[in-house]
């Protein structure tokens, strides 16, 4: 039995840092363990425009403790007026890896995403130019359409027909949650990844709803039915480079969580890699962690892989981190419903 693991150090293709203290209360959780991370724009205001891509950057590099390295790949966040030049421009200084789509109201902060997606096509256009990739959170906010079904139905409704219009535009589908999203990914042969959760690996709809409703374990898109986190656990764990992490760890204190319009996230920074551990055990996929964790990522992104290395240890096993004190409230830690064998040793 497999007791140690050593990995090029990992990568988030997908987390909030939210700003200012809860900014530096959940980032040294994130920097501790990942070298990168694509961040997510989604503050209010939003991270629209270069020029506040840089100054957000800033504010995270000020909010680093001394002695860590980290390295935020930052994102625009796509609006009907985003400027194209802007894009460009910021992309090709290196300030941007990406550019996030929000469908208007799909989820936290998303009020000035999109609703008309004909208006964001020369946008697209320009960014299939130039390489930069779109970061899609994949789903339709139609209130006629289920709140299970709406990843499905928007690969139909939404990101095929901008696929097709725009074949040569590199995408991440963002939190796949569905047997439908993995399947929609495996069937396209380049230009087209996406990112899985820790969480949606552990939990399925149940563990939100049944026997109690725990609104820890509420985020968007919202766990599904048993048969897909199967799906999304054969996929992060069979070594397609097409799937990567991102953790969408999405830190809100308990205040905002525990109400009766409660908002939607789980916080994973400071446990997912042991979970992670913990599940390509169970799936005896070990030996892919690396990939996921640390290789698929970087390849989409045509980044190098990390230089330096973690290594991960297994010993008997405890509960994880509970929750973090942070100057807006407690933030409650992502409960896996297992204790924790493995460590990421100092
Ligand atoms: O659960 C989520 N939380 N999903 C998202 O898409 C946004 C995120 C947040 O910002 O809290
Ligand atoms: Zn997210």
């Amino acid at each position: 039995m497999r007791t140690t693991i050593t990995l090029p150090r990992p990568d988030d293709w997908h987390l909030h840092l939210r700003d200012d203290a809860m900014m530096r209360a959940v980032l040294p959780a994130t920097a501790r363990h990942f070298a990168r991370a694509i961040v997510m724009p989604n503050l209010v205001p939003p991270v629209v425009t270069g020029a506040q891509a840089t100054s957000y950057r800033a504010r995270i590099m000020a909010a680093l403790p001394d002695g860590m390295t980290f390295e935020p790949l930052m994102t625009l966040y796509l609006t009907e007026d985003t400027d194209p030049d802007d894009v460009a421009a910021a992309h090709a200084e290196g300030l941007i890896a990406a550019v996030k789509l929000y469908p208007a109201g799909a989820t936290t902060n998303s009020a000035s995403g999109v609703r008309d997606f004909d208006r964001i096509r020369p946008v697209l256009e320009r960014m299939a130019e130039i390489g930069c990739p779109l970061c899609v959170h994949g789903e339709v906010t139609d209130p006629g359409v289920d709140i299970f079904d709406r990843e499905a139905v928007f690969i139909d409704r939404v990101l095929d027909p901008i696929r097709r219009a725009t074949p040569d535009l590199r995408v991440v589908m963002e939190h796949i949650t569905t047997a439908d999203g993995v399947d929609y990914v495996k069937s396209a042969d380049t230009g087209l990844g996406a990112t899985i959760t820790t969480h949606h690996l552990v939990i399925n709809r149940n563990h939100i709803l049944a026997g109690g409703i725990r609104p820890h374990y509420y985020c968007l898109p919202v766990a599904k039915r048993e048969k897909h986190r199967l799906a999304l656990r054969a996929a992060a764990t069979g070594g397609d480079a097409r799937f990567f992490l991102g953790t969408d760890s999405a830190p809100h204190t308990d205040a905002n969580k525990l109400s009766p319009c409660g908002c939607a996230g789980c916080f994973t920074a400071p446990n997912t890699l042991p979970i992670l551990a913990h599940v390509f055990e169970q799936e005896d996929a070990l030996d892919r962690l690396e990939g996921f964790a640390s290789r698929h990522g970087a390849e989409f992104y045509r980044l190098p892989v990390n230089g330096d290395t973690i290594t991960l240890t297994k010993g008997t096993p405890e509960p994880g981190p509970a929750r973090i004190d942070t100057p807006d409230g407690v933030v409650t830690v992502f409960d896996p419903g297992f204790d924790l064998a493995w460590r990421v040793a100092d």
